[in-house]
């Protein structure tokens, strides 16, 4: 039975302080979700001091990037010793806003993959189609291409620890949210796809989180779906009560 990973990405929002206060409030009420897995994604800066707070409580903490270098002339990236230095066990990687800002590519999302296995985090792979490329009936081709890269050369024992997240790009950020059947066609592809790349036994323990405008109202119908094991929630989860209640719905 895979747990469930709520997992919230704070994206560019929330100063030192904020965070602080947001990882309280989770941590608070955490103690009653203990079927789920929680887990906050704060801003670089707010890494160490919001793994600090949390410090004792089950809610887990990671990063939203990393470079797949050990160190060096960088400018502007983390490497993934700094994350673990600063608390963290997660990593995003291949987000949406990567992929369409900041030149992430397959190759790039793979290198990162790999670093962060190297380096003991918990790589949240990010996965999804476009509007125009679902609407020319594009979206698994899409996805099972970008999840094949994502894992090109990873061993079995290192693949069985990653967490995949389907977001369609145009449900993030947008209020429109994929309708349950075509987040679970999705994701079914996707775990028969891992049972094809592994076995079964690294498919069936594999979780794949939904991301995509998931709030409280429409959590639980995404949520309760056979290959729904989670969300990646970006606006939902700057406050605490619509995280918490997404948690409670799953
Ligand atoms: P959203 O973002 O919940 O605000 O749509 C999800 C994400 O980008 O991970």
């Amino acid at each position: 039975m895979r747990k469930k990973l709520i997992a919230g990405n704070w994206k560019m929002f929330k100063k030192l302080g904020e965070s602080q206060a947001l990882a309280r409030e989770i941590a608070a009420a955490a103690g009653s979700h203990g079927k789920v897995e929680l887990l906050v994604c704060p801003t670089y800066t707010s890494l160490a001091s919001v793994a600090e707070t949390l410090k004792g409580s089950p809610v887990k903490v990671g990063a939203q990037d990393l470079h797949w270098e050990e160190q060096g002339a960088f400018t502007g990236k983390i490497s993934w010793d700094m994350i673990k230095d600063a608390g963290a066990d997660y990593v995003i990687i291949g987000h949406s806003e990567q992929r369409t800002y900041f030149h992430e590519t397959d190759e790039t999302v793979n290198k990162k993959t790999r670093t962060a296995l190297k380096g003991k985090l918990v790589p949240i792979i990010c996965v999804g189609e476009t509007l125009a490329q679902r609407d020319a009936n594009q979206t698994l081709d899409i996805v099972s291409n970008q999840t094949r890269k994502a894992f090109e050369g990873i061993p079995k024992a290192d693949a069985a620890v990653c967490v995949i997240a389907y977001e369609p790009v145009w449900a993030i950020g947008t209020g429109r949210n994929a309708t349950p059947e075509q987040a679970q066609e999705v994701h079914a592809m996707i775990r028969k796809l891992v049972s094809g790349l592994y076995d079964s036994g690294v498919a069936d323990g594999m979780r794949i989180l939904y991301g995509g405008s998931m709030k409280p109202e429409n959590a639980k119908s995404l949520l309760s779906l056979a290959d729904i094991d989670g969300g990646l929630i970006g606006g939902a989860s700057l406050k605490a009560d619509s995280f918490l209640a997404i948690a409670a719905a799953s």
